[in-house]
């Protein structure tokens, strides 16, 4: 069954509708619009009665539900355990408490692995907690010719010492996707950890951690078409083997243990919402986890065909300079400047003709460092599950008639 993009678009009331269209979207890897599901089942929640989780009253069973649904709806996406599955209220607060819990067993020796090419929130949590600890920090570096981040740029500052390897699944500047089962697989021969940022990966593929070799795997679903929030996903046993810092009345069992205060019941039924949104992509019989495989390769191949569009379309743009390696396979993502005309100027245009597409370096803060773009950052277009190719001639009219 192929992709029905007019199809998907109808769910999603932030596009406006065909008579009234609103703006194209390419500010996807910043946050993604929500369907209609994901609202209703947000408004839902709040709409019934909700109490502390529990199994004496119908509100609190309500609330028990809604988290043991979150949490297969998780499992089903990356192919977890649902006991594994944490939630937090974004991706950079529990990558920093990963950080601080997992750091209370290192010490002056101990190494801890970051990359060049990540999002600032799997770099600076694991370089301050290494400060802290007294451990050291080693750098990964990427080809910014290409932005490709290889095994060798990882296994090259790999010791015996070295206890985490914070890599990301995929660039949210580039789109580059560094080859993780084979970082993971060498990373593990060194005897180290794997914290994988799969927030801007997520969206656009098919999630196997086990696959990846992750121990822990991060994400964000306001990403993924969801609410804003954050969730890992790691085995049970392995986070039984963890001791944050908690309230001493506050659970102590896996996942619970990692969650502190009270979870937002309706940002996690919008999750639910999204993932069973993203399993529905296109008709298939099977689980949930079955009809996701189905539904992310459509998708994947939806938006690499909308990616190849909008490459050619720029490459034939004189003026117009693409970052990374546009050849490579990468998530649908291009990161651009404009000949004389500054990112934040080539931004404001096209939003006044209903193009969003951000400039900036997005907290991608040392990648955009090594690509020399820090100052003014660059264009990032990301294409999403409602990206369709109406939305991409929109961007490449807008882009040309900028140009000096
Ligand atoms: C690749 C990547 N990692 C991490 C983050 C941080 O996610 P959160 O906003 O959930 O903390 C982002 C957000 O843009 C991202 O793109």
């Amino acid at each position: 069954m192929s992709y029905d993009v007019t199809a998907v678009r109808a769910h999603f009331p932030a596009l406006g509708s065909a008579d009234a269209p609103g703006a194209a979207h390419f500010d996807g890897p910043g946050g993604s619009q929500t369907p209609v599901q994901v609202a209703d089942a947000v408004a839902d929640v709040l709409r019934s009665a909700v109490a502390n989780k529990g199994t004496v009253t119908a509100a609190e069973r309500r609330a028990t539900a809604i988290v043991d649904a979150a949490r297969a709806a998780g499992a089903d996406l990356v192919g977890g355990d649902p006991a594994g599955i944490v939630f937090g209220r974004s991706m950079t607060q529990l990558t920093y408490d990963f950080a601080r819990t997992l750091a209370k067993t290192w010490g002056p020796g101990d190494e801890v692995v970051v990359t060049r090419l990540d999002h600032d929130a799997n770099v600076r949590p694991w370089v301050q907690a290494a400060t802290a600890a007294g451990a050291t920090v080693r750098w990964a570096e990427f080809d910014p010719a290409t932005g490709v981040l290889t095994t060798d740029d990882v296994a090259r500052v790999l010791s015996a010492r070295t206890r985490l390897v914070a890599v990301t699944a995929a660039s949210n500047l580039l789109g580059s996707r560094p080859d993780v089962p084979t970082i993971a697989a060498t990373a593990h021969d060194a005897g180290a950890l794997v914290y994988v940022d799969g927030v801007h990966y997520t969206p656009h593929a098919f999630v196997d951690v086990a696959a990846l070799g992750a121990d822990f795997y991060a994400c964000s679903p306001y990403k993924f078409l969801g609410p804003h929030l954050g969730m890992l996903a790691a085995a049970p046993a392995l986070l039984e083997e963890l001791r944050p810092d908690k309230l001493l009345p506050s659970s102590d069992m896996v996942p619970e243990r990692f969650e502190f205060g009270t979870l937002p019941y309706e940002a996690l039924a919008g999750t639910t919402a999204a993932i069973d949104f993203l399993a529905g992509l296109v008709p298939a019989p099977g689980s949930r986890r079955d009809r996701l495989a189905v539904s992310l390769e459509a998708l994947e191949h939806h938006e690499q065909v909308l990616l190849s569009q909008l490459d050619s379309g720029l490459a034939e743009l004189t003026g117009v300079e693409r970052l990374g390696d546009p050849a490579r396979h990468r998530t649908p993502t291009t990161l651009f400047t404009v000949a004389g005309v500054a990112p934040a100027e080539v931004y404001r245009a096209l939003a006044e003709r209903g193009v969003n597409a951000p400039a900036g370096t997005f907290y991608a803060y040392e990648c955009a460092k090594v690509l020399g773009i820090e100052q003014e950052g660059a264009v990032r277009a990301g294409i999403a599950p409602y990206t369709n190719k109406s939305d991409v001639d929109r961007l490449l009219d807008g882009v040309a008639a900028l140009r000096r």
